[in-house]
């Protein structure tokens, strides 16, 4: 790990040094699965939801960059999942930053390194939420995020056999962790994947 800690807030300053091409690359050389794709495309819309409502519009690339390249390792490498990233990331050049953004995310479970950044402590948050709404959302007629609200997420939360995989216990913590209530952190969720879904209509 070449970067021990990011100050909580540095807006403007991040700028990074891979383009989304290569991030791409990265991500399908990686990554074979349609369903990890996906995940990696969605965190990456909602990091830059998240980027531009939050005040880090000039950052959005890079929070966006985070969310696509989070689970990099997590197909080739489950057991290594966190840690096997920070040895690809550094042989390809990318940031730093990035790098320890997405190591973050593992806190508590494959690594300790605690989000501190408000990138960080976000990425943490939504990562499982996005795949819990997404099941949700495939229980719906509709197959929509579009018409879903935050009571028939929540039920599913409170449901602990719905989508098992998907930590509340994560989710709850991320929310502690940004001072958001939980309904706000699903409300906001929602509102980046629908917004994500429209442009993937047009
Ligand atoms: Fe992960
Ligand atoms: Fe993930």
């Amino acid at each position: 790990m070449r970067i021990e800690h990011l100050p909580e807030n540095n807006a403007g300053r991040m700028q990074p040094a891979i383009s989304r091409e290569h991030a791409m690359e990265l991500l399908k050389r990686y990554n074979k699965e349609e369903f990890h794709i996906l995940h990696a495309e969605t965190v990456e819309a909602v990091m830059r939801y998240f980027a531009r409502t939050l005040g880090y519009a000039a950052e959005e690339e890079f929070w966006g960059l985070v969310g696509l390249l989070h689970d990099l390792d997590f197909e080739m490498y489950p057991q290594e999942h966190c840690i096997k990233v920070q040895e690809i990331l550094e042989q390809e050049g990318v940031d730093p930053e990035i790098e320890r953004a997405i190591v973050s995310h593992g806190y508590g479970h494959q690594v300790d390194i605690k989000p501190v950044h408000e990138m960080e402590r976000v990425l943490y948050a939504v990562d499982e939420l996005t795949g819990l709404i997404g099941a949700a959302v495939l229980m719906r007629p509709s197959k929509s995020t579009l018409d879903l609200t935050v009571s028939s997420v929540n039920k599913k939360f409170k449901d602990k056999k719905f989508a098992a995989g998907c930590s509340r216990d994560v989710i709850q913590h991320g929310a502690e962790m940004l001072n958001w209530e939980l309904e706000h952190l699903m409300k906001e969720t929602i509102k980046a994947m629908q917004e994500k879904e429209r442009s993937d209509i047009q």
